[in-house]
């Protein structure tokens, strides 16, 4: 029974030091690509409305630090939701972006704060 349990928390453990080394590399290529690409989203849709400075607030609220960094206000999928279905004066996007276009916004997402390392 032991022996039994111990194989697991073994095998749990392998689960988890396999799949994040694993992550890490194989996000790395990609991502360069997907921010790239969501910066171009970006631009195209959201920078009329939205900068990535600090505190600058164009028609709506800056999205620095909107979903990474210390303080983020909003998660991932409170992003898309927003993004998808709009809010007050924002327009919806669900008929404009793809669910490829959002991963990519995301991955650019975050990367505009303070402490993002990317
Ligand atoms: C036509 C202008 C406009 C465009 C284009 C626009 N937004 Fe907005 N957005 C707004 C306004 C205005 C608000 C504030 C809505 C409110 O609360 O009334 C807002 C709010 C948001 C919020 C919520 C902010 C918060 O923390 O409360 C997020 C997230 C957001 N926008 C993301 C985006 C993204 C991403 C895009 C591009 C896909 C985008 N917006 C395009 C005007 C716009």
């Amino acid at each position: 029974m032991n022996k039994v349990l111990a194989a697991a928390a073994l095998a749990a453990n392998l689960f988890v030091v396999t799949l994040v080394p694993c992550r890490a590399t194989t996000h790395r290529s990609g991502a360069d690509a997907a921010v790239r690409a969501g910066a171009d989203v970006f631009r195209d849709h959201c920078a009329v409305c939205h900068s990535v400075m600090p505190n600058k607030k164009i028609v709506g609220p800056s999205m620095y630090g909107e979903v990474s960094g210390p303080n983020p206000r909003k998660t991932d999928t409170q992003l898309r939701d927003i993004v998808l279905k709009g809010i007050g004066r924002m327009p919806d996007f669900k008929d404009t972006l793809s669910s490829q276009n959002l991963d990519d916004l995301l991955a650019y997402l975050h990367t505009v704060s303070g402490a993002s390392s990317q």
